[in-house]
């Protein structure tokens, strides 16, 4: 596992992505994941996909932050709970369960022929969840292109996934696996999962 600070640091696209995570109410701001985001996101993506949008308090979805940071880009959203979705101009959110292998094939055939720059998945955080996710939407990745899992526990934490889970499938591809709190003992999980297409 690296630490954040083993990447280049743009302290102004920092401060930015911070900035924008924080306005839209996003809890990601709270793992200091501004700091990862920082290296690895674009300068300019036309299509974002998130998966996992709640906020749980009235207006805020983690879905608007990203039109902010790349402006004109159209944003796809998943989420399982119908609440979180929204209806906006070019945002775009489905109801999607991760635990669902006929759920997310059915989302997989709705996307068609759409890729994404970035796709980031904070839904369940649970690693069949996300694993099952990933190898359905890394063909759906452009390349270049960079897929992100958030909330990854830094050892065994219960049902949630953890580095020694992604560890064990990411050999094959361009990956990081990110602790953007390494200075926090107490902090299991703000810890990301990168993995890129050049
Ligand atoms: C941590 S919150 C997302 C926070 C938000 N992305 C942010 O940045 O503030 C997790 C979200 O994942 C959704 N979720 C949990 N389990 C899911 C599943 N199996 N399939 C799809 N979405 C799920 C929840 O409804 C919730 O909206």
């Amino acid at each position: 596992m690296k630490k954040w600070t083993d990447f280049s640091i743009d302290p102004y696209k920092m401060l930015k992505i911070q900035t924008v995570f924080h306005s839209v109410g996003s809890d990601k701001t709270c793992h200091n994941y501004e700091r990862v985001y920082q290296h690895f996101l674009p300068d300019f993506a036309g299509h974002v996909l998130e998966l996992g949008l709640a906020n749980y308090s009235n207006g805020s979805n983690s879905i608007r932050a990203w039109p902010k940071l790349f402006p004109g880009c159209l944003t796809y959203g998943a989420d399982w709970n119908t609440d979180r979705m929204v209806i906006e101009e070019n945002i775009k959110t489905f109801l999607v369960d991760q635990g669902s292998p006929a759920s997310l094939d059915d989302f997989i055939t709705i996307l068609g022929d759409t890729l994404f720059d970035v796709i980031v998945d904070d839904a369940s955080h649970n690693f069949l969840n996300s694993c099952r996710t990933f190898v359905r939407l890394l063909p759906k990745l452009k390349s270049p292109g960079v897929y992100f899992v958030e909330d990854v526990a830094r050892k065994e934490n219960g049902w949630q996934q953890t580095v020694a889970d992604w560890d064990n499938i990411l050999p094959p591809f361009c990956s990081a696996i990110v602790d953007a709190r390494p200075e926090i003992a107490g902090d299991v999980d703000s810890v990301m999962v990168c993995i890129w297409k050049p």
